[in-house]
């Protein structure tokens, strides 16, 4: 191997990056472009397949060349934000429709049908999830019963979640998944290593439009040597919270991380141990290494950071997002003032796709302050909730290791710690998802022996104490209860 740079594309809901780490896990720099939002109607988003691959194009020759070429980098890691599904030609590597986003509630009526029928235990034991529009698989139905054009390429039709549509077009025809990505579709039976006939059934998915299901780490492929001037190996890939969960070295059973991105996802580390959930979390596979699967529970909120881009762009509240830390730290209370932001439903543990965002408690005494901090505080509280899911399901955090950009909130990083009543770590490089893609592809180009040797690619960290007085903290889970239960009525 020639190479002794790692690139990472990390393809979230919002936006393209890519970045170069030297071996060690210095980031040496990274590119970024800004993901179009396609919103046909309330409760529908879509991306453009096009445009997320020109980004890719882009950021990643921009980092290739930082590199000084595509022999100084030993490998590339992908990750994605998950359950997006794209849809196109086998020929061409062109998207025959818009992607469909995670979260994309168009198949809440299916779903509601589905649960109906009595299908939601079979689905929750064979996946690990449960029936909501968030995963892929009634996505994918719906695309192939209502878009003609899906229909019409035949057996030139190639359907996959966002990385395995880049790992198409990187290497000019591979069509495969990883295994972390594969478990969000609800196509997968979670301790299986392929495809569920009875899922695929359920859907109404055939199995010839799907990748093939494979490692996190180890040779995916080699990128097309025309687009970067010399073949790169791709050696890891998976979704961005697994591949979060990687980069805060929750390696260990009991291990627990929450990233705060457009959404809020938090995972805890099984080991080999698949979890079953009774308290409405989710089964996931964590990392596929050497056909080993490693598990983890997982909360999924979905509305984080997308809240505060709401307050800025559609409210023009805010100017900046960083605004929200002084205000929040502008008044000594929320005022009574609480936010629910079911923006496009409700997660874990609720699963409500119908649910709506609801600001309860205004008075004239209320401000703008009030209201950004009511929006920072939502974060606590959701994870609350969570953490309460968690425990009642045995997998209780003795603290919680923190990342994503919400957290560069120093105000709101205290107020995790707060209203969880554990110790929050935040590690100064908080691009954590990044990391584990490095982690992963390190291992998966041999740099690495195991992810716990890759984990050294980890820097230092700072904690945040719970310092809340108890009576303070009671008032605010009281409140935030109160105007939770409004919306769930
Ligand atoms: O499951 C959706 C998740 O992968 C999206 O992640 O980072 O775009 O909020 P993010």
């Amino acid at each position: 191997m020639s190479g002794d740079h790692i690139l990472v594309i990390d393809e979230g809901t919002t936006s393209t990056r890519a970045m170069l780490f030297d071996e060690a896990g210095e980031c040496l720099g990274s590119c970024q472009r800004a993901l179009t939002q396609h919103y046909p109607e309330p409760g529908l988003v879509e991306h453009d397949a096009e445009e997320i691959w020109s980004h890719t194009l882009a950021c990643t020759r921009e980092m290739v060349a930082k590199a000084g070429g595509a022999e100084r980098i030993a490998a590339i890691g992908i990750t994605n934000q998950r359950e997006t599904i794209v849809f196109w030609d086998r020929r061409t590597g062109k998207p025959l429709a818009p992607a469909i986003v995670w979260q994309d509630r168009r198949t809440a009526a299916v779903c509601e049908a589905m649960k109906a029928e009595g299908h939601e235990p079979t689905v929750q034991a064979k996946t690990g999830l449960l029936l909501d529009p968030y995963f892929s698989g009634s996505k994918i139905g719906w695309a192939l019963r209502h878009w003609p054009q899906l229909a019409e390429a035949g057996e030139n039709l190639a359907v996959g979640t966002v990385e395995s549509y880049l790992v198409f077009r990187l290497t000019g025809g591979a069509h495969v998944s990883d295994a972390t990505n594969a478990s969000r579709t609800a196509l997968m039976a979670i301790g299986s290593s392929g495809w569920d006939d009875g899922l695929l059934e359920l859907f109404g998915v055939p199995r010839n439009i799907l990748p093939e299901i494979v490692d996190c780490a180890g040779p995916i492929g080699m990128t097309r040597p025309d687009l970067f001037g010399g073949p790169i190996p791709i050696t890891g890939m998976a979704g961005d919270q697994q591949a979060a969960t990687i980069g805060q070295a929750c390696l260990d059973e009991g291990q627990t991380k929450a990233t705060f991105g457009t959404g809020a996802f938090v995972l805890a580390q099984t080991g080999r141990r698949l979890p079953q959930s009774r308290n409405r979390l989710l089964a996931t596979v964590c990392w596929q290494v050497d056909g080993e699967r490693h598990y983890a529970l997982e909360g999924s909120v979905f509305v984080a950071g997308s809240l505060v881009q709401w307050l800025r762009d559609d409210l023009g509240l805010i100017g900046t997002a960083a605004e929200t830390e002084g205000l929040a730290r502008s008044v000594s209370d929320n005022g009574g003032v609480y936010l629910v932001p079911a923006l496009s439903g409700l997660g874990a543990p609720h699963w409500r796709p119908a649910a709506r965002g609801l600001v309860a408690g205004l008075s004239f005494s209320s401000t703008k302050a009030h209201i950004a901090r009511a929006a920072l505080e939502a974060m606590a509280h959701q994870t609350h909730d969570l953490k309460t899911a968690f425990a009642a399901d045995g997998a209780d955090w003795a603290e919680l290791r923190i990342d994503g950009g919400m957290v560069a909130n120093n105000w709101m990083a205290q107020d995790l710690a707060d209203m969880l009543g554990i110790e929050v770590e935040r590690p100064h490089f908080i691009e954590t998802t990044a990391m584990g893609a490095a982690m992963l592809a390190g291992v998966g180009a041999g740099l690495y022996p195991t992810l716990h040797a890759a984990a050294a690619m980890r820097r230092s960290v700072e904690r945040f104490a719970p310092a809340i007085d108890p009576a303070a903290r009671q008032v605010r889970l009281d409140g935030w209860a109160e105007a939770l239960s409004r919306v769930l009525q």
